[in-house]
């Protein structure tokens, strides 16, 4: 059989077929989808009854994780003894569910907004573990298989770091914590069960407590999955220490969480001072995304209409990522900002060499050479090109190769999916001619 060695190569650039993302277009992508690309979850607190429109547009559209602000807390379940309200959580699960969202179950046992026959009641001990276990096997029982997280017990420390003397912590110590998470574990075993505190979210006293406490439960097999940082902020106050404790938790085995981010600021609102809250949304988004176990951050709150700081912080508000009228403000522009991808496709990241290396009557073989012209490694590539002769491609190697008519596709295989920057990587084919066998005008790849 007749070989010529054909010694020419055509060399010739390809443009990227994948869409390029940027900073600036990162800007206006939808949250949740940035969040989602960075293996981590964006969530938002909402109020039931405000769930139309074009607030429910933006909690859709820009959240992936929903929690119920109010409406699983125990005074809004079970307002009186024995009588069960499940209009308001029903209708948040409902909302997340037809978006696709999961849901942060917000809380099983907690001081706060407790019903005033379980607060006012005087309860034997047994009698009051009993009450708090049958609350928690109704509730995360009713929704079981729905919940992603439960906050299963709410600001059980004190300042200091101490149990707090709620009724629960004053009647039956430090084990109604264990208790309650048994119950919410045989309750809904797919739900990760968290633990949920304010003033933990830097290293001090008060997380120092929390973590000796996570320590002790796990060393008891208590069942707990995360432990959630509330992450009220100050304005410029964002604890340096935030990322550093964190991960001081998750070496402990457990997953953590930013559960209800809100940044106040003293009234009126500023250009400086909503910079500054931009600046302070992106510290505490980079902190999570540097600890591989910070499944995702919830905003207390999306709007400024939506919020609790004006209530509960008198002359501080302007808290939330948009302001009262739905308009983004800058602190949203921070969160989409940090949540861009790390080393952003750009155009022109490959390009592609093409040799016939051996060429007798009828047949040929080539070899393709992709090498990576970018700044970020390929992972898994394609390159697309098509036969100007009517050449067939009869066998390929190094690459899986697919031909329609004239049009030529070869992506990696398993082993050789990733392509550093300046790397290369080589396939080759046989191929089919009659007449002429002249290269391929273009390629693309990416
Ligand atoms: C707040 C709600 O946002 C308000 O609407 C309500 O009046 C009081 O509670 N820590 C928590 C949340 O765990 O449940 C609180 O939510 C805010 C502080």
């Amino acid at each position: 059989m007749l070989r010529r060695l054909i010694a020419g190569a055509a060399v010739l650039a390809a443009a990227l077929t994948t869409l390029a993302t940027t900073p600036a277009a990162a800007a206006d992508a939808p949250l949740r989808e940035l969040a989602e690309a960075r293996g981590r979850y964006l969530g938002t607190a909402v109020t039931a009854g405000k769930l139309t429109g074009g607030y429910a547009d933006l909690a859709a559209a820009q959240f992936n994780s929903i929690t119920p602000g109010n409406e699983m807390k125990w005074g809004s379940v079970e307002p009186t003894r024995g009588t069960y309200d499940w209009t308001g959580a029903d209708r948040v699960v409902a909302f997340a569910e037809a978006h696709g969202q999961r849901v942060r179950g917000h809380t099983l046992v907690w001081h706060s907004q407790l019903p005033s026959w379980v607060s006012g009641g005087t309860w034997t001990a047994d009698r009051l573990r009993t009450l708090m276990t049958d609350h928690i096997t109704a509730q995360a029982g009713r929704y079981k298989g729905r919940i992603d997280h439960w906050d299963v017990v709410n600001e059980p420390l004190n300042e200091d770091g101490t149990l707090r003397q709620s009724v629960f912590g004053a009647t039956l110590g430090e084990s109604y914590i264990a208790d309650a998470f048994r119950a919410a574990r045989a309750a809904d075993p797919a739900a990760k069960l968290y633990l949920n505190d304010y003033s933990t979210d830097g290293v001090g006293a008060k997380s120092d407590g929390m973590y000796a406490l996570v320590k002790r439960l796990l060393a008891q097999g208590v069942p707990v999955d995360g432990v959630g940082f509330q992450a009220h902020l100050v304005l410029g106050q964002v604890p340096a220490s935030l990322e550093t404790n964190l991960r001081r938790f998750a070496e402990l085995g457990v997953d953590v969480a930013i559960t209800e981010l809100d940044i106040r600021m003293t009234l009126p609102a500023t250009d400086a001072k909503l910079a500054q809250q931009k600046a302070d949304y992106a510290s505490v988004l980079r902190a999570c995304l540097a600890v591989t176990r910070c499944a995702g951050v919830t905003v207390w709150g999306f709007t400024d209409s939506d919020s609790w700081i004006p209530d509960f912080f008198p002359g501080q508000g302007a808290a939330t990522p948009y302001d009262e009228s739905l308009a983004p403000k800058p602190a949203r522009a921070g969160i989409a900002e940090t949540l861009a991808p790390v080393t952003p496709p750009s155009p022109g990241v490959c390009s592609v060499t093409y040799a016939v290396t051996s060429q007798w009557t009828g047949g040929f073989t080539a070899q393709v050479t992709l090498r990576n012209t970018g700044t970020a490694a390929l992972n898994g590539w394609t390159v697309r090109w098509s036969q100007p002769a009517g050449q067939r491609v009869t066998q390929a190697w190094n690459a899986a190769v697919t031909q329609t008519g004239a049009e030529v596709t070869a992506a990696n295989l398993s082993y050789n999916a990733t392509v550093p920057p300046g790397g290369s990587v080589s396939f080759g084919f046989n191929g089919a001619w009659s007449g002429t066998n002249p290269p391929p005008a273009a390629f693309t790849c990416g």
